[in-house]
């Protein structure tokens, strides 16, 4: 579901920075190749992540599911030449697609994929991130929440993505709907958090972005 008119939507893309050519094949090659293309950030979802990472020039950043690696090299780009970016996927079988794009950019070596279930391998990080971009199973968004908030530093910004669950979270969810059940609840707790300063941005899908106080 988008939410603004497709013709308007093209036109904030022409009129917003072009993303690179590798992001261009990156973007084709996944609808050609990969199954379910629709979990790829849009053009503008990644200029945004990309504004956003030049803005506040992280030294460590976290992405929660990789798929085929469009986040990653958006958030990449505001990476100076120490920073870093852990990015983590369940799918072992995308590794190799991600490797054919990653390689050809000029951020490879700061870019680390971590193969696994996040919850897993977040438990054993021992790191603190400026930025995290929270993009995997919505149905351990909580879970990720708990885990993530102690390895924020002061003012990292959380990017939570598909908050809006194509406007679903505006009704009572069926029974066996654990998805839309937990991001209700995943966006009531980001609202009322001590420790976070969050807006929920009606981009795409819905992305929060919550800053640590
Ligand atoms: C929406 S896609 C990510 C899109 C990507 N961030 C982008 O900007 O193009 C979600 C990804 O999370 C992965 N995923 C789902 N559950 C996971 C888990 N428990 N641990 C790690 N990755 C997971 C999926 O395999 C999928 O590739």
């Amino acid at each position: 579901m988008e939410f603004i008119d497709e013709a308007l939507l093209e036109y904030a893309i022409k009129k917003s920075s072009e993303e690179s050519d590798l992001l261009k094949n990156l973007r084709k090659e996944t609808h050609q190749k990969i199954l379910h293309p629709r979990m790829l950030s849009s053009t503008i979802q990644g200029r945004f992540l990309s504004f956003i990472s030049k803005l506040i020039k992280p030294k460590t950043i976290l992405e929660i599911g990789t798929y085929t690696g469009y986040g990653s090299l958006c958030l990449s780009e505001g990476l100076g030449k120490t920073g870093k970016i852990h990015t983590i996927e369940i799918n072992e079988e995308l590794i190799a697609f991600q490797n054919q794009f990653f390689n050809k950019s000029n951020k490879r070596d700061q870019i680390h994929q971590h193969i696994g279930d996040a919850l897993t391998v977040i438990k054993k990080m021992k790191k603190q991130f400026d930025i995290v971009f929270l993009d995997a199973d919505k149905s351990n968004y909580i879970n990720y929440l708990k885990l993530i908030v102690p390895k924020l530093k002061k003012d990292g910004i959380l990017i939570s993505d598909n908050v809006l669950w194509s406007g679903k979270v505006l009704a009572k969810p069926e029974k066996n709907d654990i998805d839309t059940k937990v991001l209700q609840k995943f966006n009531t707790i980001l609202k009322n958090h001590p420790q976070l300063e969050t807006i929920l941005l009606p981009i795409r899908d819905g992305l929060s972005l919550s800053r640590k106080i």
